[in-house]
Parts: C-alpha cells; structure tokens; sequence
C-alpha cells in the first residue's frame, strides 16, 4: 500500500489541524514513511464556515454518518468529542474497518474498554495518543520507552487550561473569569469548561494513564477529583510565600502487597509543590507527565498540553504509527494499553479515606485569644504536625485567615480532624484543603 486515506470528523479547532497538517506536510511524511498520507474527507455539520484552509479535492459530508460508512477511507480521525455521538460513529467506523484515531479522553475513559475490545476483534487499530498530554507524546512514552519497568508513581499536570489559568492569576493577579475567557480564545478550553476547571478532563487523562502504567482497567468513574475554582488569589498568594506554587496534578500511584499491584491510587485536585520543583517551572498552557520506574527512575516529559497545531502534531503521529504497518496487522503495533489485553486487570481504586498526604489548610477564625490553641490542640488529637504556619496582620476585630501545612497523614484522619475544626464557635465556614506533594516517591 502506498497511500493511506484519511476521513476527519469535525473540523474544529483540533480538526483544522490536522487537515493543515496532513496537507501542508504531506512530503516530509512521505520521506519519513515510504508512502503517501492523504486527506480524502472530512465531516463537519457546517460546511458553509470558511476554514481558511484549501480543502479543494478533499470530499465534504454535512453528516458524519456517512463518512465512517465510506469505503475509499482507511483511517477514520475522530475529533468531534464527547461520549456521544463520537463513541457511535468510532462503533461504526470499527465495525466498517476502519483504523480509528482520536483526541477525545473523554470517550476513551469512558468506553476505552469497549472499544479497544471492539477494535481487537476487528483486527482494528485504535490511535488516541492526543488524548493525553496534547502534543506530548507520553503515552508512547509510557506504554514503548519505559515498558521494561514497573511504573512507581505518574505525576501530571494534565490540562492546559487551568494550568494557563492559575499561571496568570500568579502572575499578574489576573481575575478568574478573564483567564477563563482567553483561554477558551486561544482554543485550549473543552466545549462545556467546567470539564477543564473541574477537573474533569484532567480525571479522564488521569484514569487513562494510571491504567497503562499498571496494567488495569481504565476506571474514570473512580478517580477522586476537584476542580480549580476554589482557589482564591490569596491563596495562591500564600502558598508562594511558604515555598510553593498551587497546579492542578493528576497522581497516580500502585499499591502493592508480595511485589504484585493490588489498587490503584487516582487523585486529582489543587497540590502544593515545591517552587524549586521541575514541574512547579511548567506554566501557561503547558502541561508536564512525570513517570518513576523501576530502573529509568524519574522522567519527565513537558509540552504543550492544548491548542490546534500541538494536538493536531500528535494526532498525525497516530496516523503514520498506523499507516506505516498497513498493510500488515494491527499486532505489529504496540497494544494499545501497554499490556496484552489478558494480561490487563480490573484493579481496585484505593479509598480516598487511605490516602497519605501532606496538606495545607486554610482556615478562616475569629480573632480572639485561644483560637488558635483550640485548633491545634484538635490536630495534636489527631497525631497531625505541622510543618509551617501563617497570619498576615490584619485589622482587629475581623475574621482572619490562618494557612497551616501538615506532615503526612491519612486523608481519613485529616478529614476528622477538619470536622472537628469546622464546627468551632471561633472557625467561619469550610476550610479550605489542599493537597501538598514533595515528590518523594
Ligand atoms: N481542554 C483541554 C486542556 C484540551 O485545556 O488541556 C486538551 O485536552
């Protein structure tokens, strides 16, 4: 076979960049295949937008429908996202026979299984390195370059939005909503952004990677998850004083018992980490994977995370992983998960009541004497230490802030103690946890 023929669904911001690609690069491709990737179709539901993009020779459908039923296109590209109605037509264009590469996380957390089931009996590849890191290529990286390890832990800062959301509000004391604005400009934002700055997105990435790293099912349902938009400027303020910066990580670690992983450790929400640290230096839309194995021991793999031209760049990597085995078999691929599929387990979720962290606490007070001793004391009940503690001056007569950073505890324990806290006559409204990493596991 000297040409393989492409089909896109859904012109959009990440769509768009593919077609540029696969029009604009079609000779270096060549050059580094041996055969020629063209762009046969493409599918939006409005076709009378100007793509400023010459898409003269390339078949338009108003329905994607059609084209995943087509029989001049090997490879159907799936860029609509959301659970419905892409899983249908990747379904369709599966059970056509097509090959099938995707950006969308949100479809391969959530019916992943499904489909790589579906893909397997139809000796069908399924690509979706975008779906994780945009234009990083860490999921190659995981599931070829560090495969003769066991994987230790998985840290990342896995979407681009909140990532160039909390950078600006850093930086330039920025409002909330008005990062969120140009970040949805510049195309880095989900369709609904309360994917994004929920966490959501991040969770899906996150459910992804920990089962490649560990050989389980993929358990998006399962993954402890909170959003950005708790965070105040404040405390961004004072978490940079105490020596670190506020990201949104996905982590994800085993738990072993006789040398064999037994649960999976998914969280993701607002960490702490050291301003010193690698990951700490990664801002703006750029999103950072920090994989620990067995023998490579820490990598750490940056780019960036979101936008067309990055996520379109991984999107053809797929295309040509594909096009360079056909027309042989799919078993010339790596597996998709990393693990042939009897090998791979539906591993169980570690309760969030299990999890050690380290935190920081934030905790609004009256100012009156003993308020402070009255806190403490309920963490000395708890076995909880703390490493640092801050109050700016302050206007007397007012409700006050107190930020606390904690050893290592359980959440469980940790949770108990903030009840107890909570219900102070001296302490207004919910405290504030966060969750602080040091990185060293
Ligand atoms: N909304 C996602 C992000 C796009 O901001 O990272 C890439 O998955």
């Amino acid at each position: 076979m000297s040409e393989v023929r492409v089909g896109i669904l859904g012109l959009g911001t990440v769509g768009l960049g593919v077609a540029r690609i696969l029009i604009e690069q079609q000779d270096l491709m060549a050059k580094r295949l041996g055969k020629t990737i063209k762009l046969v179709a493409a599918a939006d539901r409005d076709l009378s937008r100007d793509f400023a993009l010459d898409l003269s020779g390339v078949k338009l459908y108003d329905d994607a429908a059609d084209l995943v039923k087509a029989s001049d296109i090997d490879v159907v590209v799936e860029l609509i996202g959301g659970y419905e109605p892409a899983r249908t037509f990747v379904v369709t264009a599966i059970e056509h026979g097509k090959h099938v590469v995707t950006a969308n996380k949100a479809l391969i957390a959530k019916h992943g299984e499904e489909l790589f089931k579906l893909a397997a009996e139809n000796n069908i590849a399924l690509g979706f390195e975008a779906a994780v890191g945009g234009g990083i290529p860490c999921l190659k990286a995981l599931r070829e370059g560090v495969a003769a390890n066991h994987i230790q832990s998985v840290y990342g800062i896995l979407n681009g939005t909140c990532n160039f959301i909390l950078t600006k509000m850093e930086n330039e004391g920025a409002d909330y909503a008005d990062v969120l604005k140009e970040a949805q400009a510049l195309g880095y934002a989900e369709a609904d952004p309360t994917f994004d700055v929920e966490g959501i997105d991040t969770a899906h990435k996150l459910s992804i990677l920990a089962a490649m790293a560990f050989g389980s099912h993929i358990k998006f349902d399962e993954v402890y998850t909170e959003g950005i938009s708790n965070i105040g400027a404040a405390d961004i303020a004072a978490a940079y004083d105490l020596g670190y910066r506020i990201k949104l990580l996905g982590i994800a670690k085993p738990h072993t018992e006789e040398g064999k992983v037994t649960q999976v450790e998914m969280r993701v929400h607002p960490t702490l980490v050291p301003i010193s640290s690698q990951i700490a230096q990664v801002s703006d839309s750029y999103n950072a994977v920090m994989i620990s194995g067995d023998f490579v021991e820490h990598t750490v793999y940056i780019g960036r995370g979101a936008g067309e031209r990055p996520t379109a760049s991984a999107v053809v990597a797929d295309i040509m992983d594909i096009a360079r085995i056909l027309p042989n078999g799919v078993e010339f691929l790596a597996p998709p998960m990393g693990y042939v599929a009897s090998e791979r387990q539906p591993l169980e979720t570690l309760p969030m009541a299990d999890v050690q962290s380290e935190y920081y606490l934030r905790i609004m007070v009256q100012d009156k004497p003993g308020v402070i001793a009255s806190v403490t004391s309920i963490l000395a009940d708890h076995q909880i230490s703390l490493e640092a503690m801050q109050q700016k001056e302050h206007d007397t007569g007012e409700v006050v802030p107190v930020m606390m950073l904690t050893h290592e505890t359980t959440e469980g324990n940790l949770q108990a103690a903030m009840s107890r806290i909570t219900a102070l006559q001296t302490v207004e409204d919910e405290v504030l946890i966060l969750r602080k990493e040091s990185f060293s596991s």
